[in-house]
């Protein structure tokens, strides 16, 4: 068994670099895979770069060439809802592409337009996992539900209502559903967890550089936790 770990950014996954015995690093498509173990567990970690195109090669990568049998996408991710507050952990239940809009022909926003699915959903055993382990650590308040991803920073208060409105959404970022969706039609189990590092409103990119290090701290417990127990 081979684990998959997706970060987007370097500072988001430095800390499980540091605690990985790396045994190889290969760059493919400007993206460098690091093969090694995690205690007993074997790993492919691998930073993938902003946004759903990049996630989505990584993705393929990963499954395709490195054999993943799972993938766990872990780093920062805006709040939604009052009750989620930076430091907070979000566990993705399911993804939707908040930005795939083809409504003009009668389909639901971040309908993918002849799939068979709305939403992608993680497998059932990585979010218990990962909300045991979350469960664990008494000081880190954690959530489950949908995570929704676009190529945008969301940084607005009517935005986050419609998300919140349209999609039931408890979290936004910018890879999840991407890799979610490459996950699904590869027929491979995938876990989003993301910790809170802003809120997604008017001040949301002051927020993100101030709680970024304590939400990296606190998806990565969470992380190396869950490994654990898999
Ligand atoms: N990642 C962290 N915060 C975010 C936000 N507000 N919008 C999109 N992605 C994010």
């Amino acid at each position: 068994m081979t684990f998959g770990i997706i970060s987007a950014m370097t500072e988001e996954l430095e800390l499980l670099l540091k605690e990985m015995n790396i045994e190889e690093k290969t760059t493919k498509a400007n993206m460098t895979f690091y093969k090694g173990t995690l205690g007993d567990k074997n790993i492919i970690a691998v930073v993938c770069g902003i946004g759903k195109v990049n996630a989505a090669i990584c993705s393929q990568i990963l499954i395709s060439e490195y054999k993943v049998s799972s993938i766990i996408n872990v780093g920062v991710a805006g709040g939604i809802g009052k009750d989620i507050y930076p430091g907070d952990v979000v566990i993705g239940t399911d993804l939707v592409e908040h930005d795939m809009d083809t409504s003009a022909f009668g389909d639901p926003v971040g309908q993918i337009p002849r799939l068979d699915t709305f939403s992608f959903k993680c497998d059932e055993n990585l979010v218990k996992a990962a909300l045991n382990a979350a469960n664990e650590i008494k000081e880190i308040n954690s959530f489950t539900g949908r995570i929704v991803s676009g190529d945008q920073f969301i940084a607005n208060i009517d935005k986050i209502k419609w998300l919140s409105e349209t999609f039931d959404a408890i979290s936004c970022e910018m890879e999840g559903a991407s890799i979610a969706h490459v996950c699904y039609l590869n027929n491979i189990p995938c876990v989003v967890i993301r910790s809170i590092s802003d809120n997604a409103n008017n001040g949301a990119h002051m927020d993100y550089e101030k709680f970024m290090p304590i939400a990296i701290r606190n998806s990565t417990t969470i992380l190396k936790n869950m490994l654990k127990t898999l």
